[in-house]
């Protein structure tokens, strides 16, 4: 396996986009949320659950709020989103910790107690192939017996239909959001001119590399994991698990 090629091109500006337009141009993102909880099976007593690339600290938060007695470790590249995540955590006190990682690097991947969940939203496509498979062969060796990892992801389209058809549906989830929050189509508009669909122009950023949906739950499935499965699905967003054996 090839060591994952490293990422550079997020930065803070990307960041503060991404804070300001996410709300608009996530699909169903109260959903992806509320899914990505629901699949983390309750744990026994205090418990450990990990967060790869927490961005604003929306996820964080659900987590601190459903799993009341885990701690909450809420990793990021981006100082922006680490503050932002730090504040909404603050009220849990040693409860969480924030810390700075760089998603292709090695050494954050290792813990000192067994983790119960691994979770990472809209983030594991900055790796290319070899790096989200060796990133799910790190973290199931480091998962607790019977803990899971929960991937919320942009997937690659096998064929250009399906690239197409996952464009579309893209672009009217976000139509629909400008006029259920604004009353308007400027967001839809804006998100057009902003190049940020990624099935318009899936070669235009070399930041994004999305892999097939299959090829990720071979690879979680090649890492020991069982139970692999695919829970949500919308415009190329997937949500998708698999467990370390008890
Ligand atoms: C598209 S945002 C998703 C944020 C959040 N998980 C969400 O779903 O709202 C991608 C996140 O990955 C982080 N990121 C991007 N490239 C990274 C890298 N190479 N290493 C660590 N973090 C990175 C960004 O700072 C950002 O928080």
């Amino acid at each position: 396996m090839s060591e994952a090629k490293p990422v550079a091109a997020w930065d803070e500006d990307s960041s503060q986009h991404f804070i300001d337009y996410g709300a608009y141009f996530v699909p169903e993102r109260e959903t992806q949320i509320e899914t990505v909880c629901s699949v983390i099976p309750q744990p026994q007593g205090s418990a450990h659950i990990v967060e790869i690339c927490c961005g604003e600290g929306l996820l964080a938060e659900a987590l601190a709020r459903r799993f009341p007695d885990a701690t909450i470790h809420a990793l990021d590249g981006s100082q922006t989103m680490l503050d932002s995540t730090g504040a909404k955590l603050s009220a849990l006190g040693a409860r969480h910790v924030t810390a700075k990682m760089e998603i292709a690097e090695k050494g954050w991947r290792r813990f000192d107690e067994p983790v119960h969940a691994f979770v990472s939203s809209l983030a594991v496509h900055h790796l290319d192939g070899p790096g989200k498979a060796q990133l799910f062969k790190d973290l199931a060796a480091a998962l607790a017996p019977g803990g899971v990892i929960v991937i919320c992801d942009l997937a690659e389209a096998q064929n250009e239909e399906g690239r197409k058809l996952w464009e579309r549906h893209w672009d009217e989830g976000v139509a629909e959001r400008s006029m259920e929050l604004d009353g308007n189509d400027k967001m839809r508009d804006f998100f057009r001119e902003d190049g940020w669909n990624y099935y318009t122009a899936p070669d235009a950023d070399p930041v994004d590399m999305p892999s097939p949906l299959f090829d990720q739950l071979r690879w979680m499935a090649e890492a020991g994991l069982e139970q692999v499965d695919v829970h949500w699905l919308r415009a190329g967003h997937a949500i998708f698990s698999g467990r370390k054996p008890a």
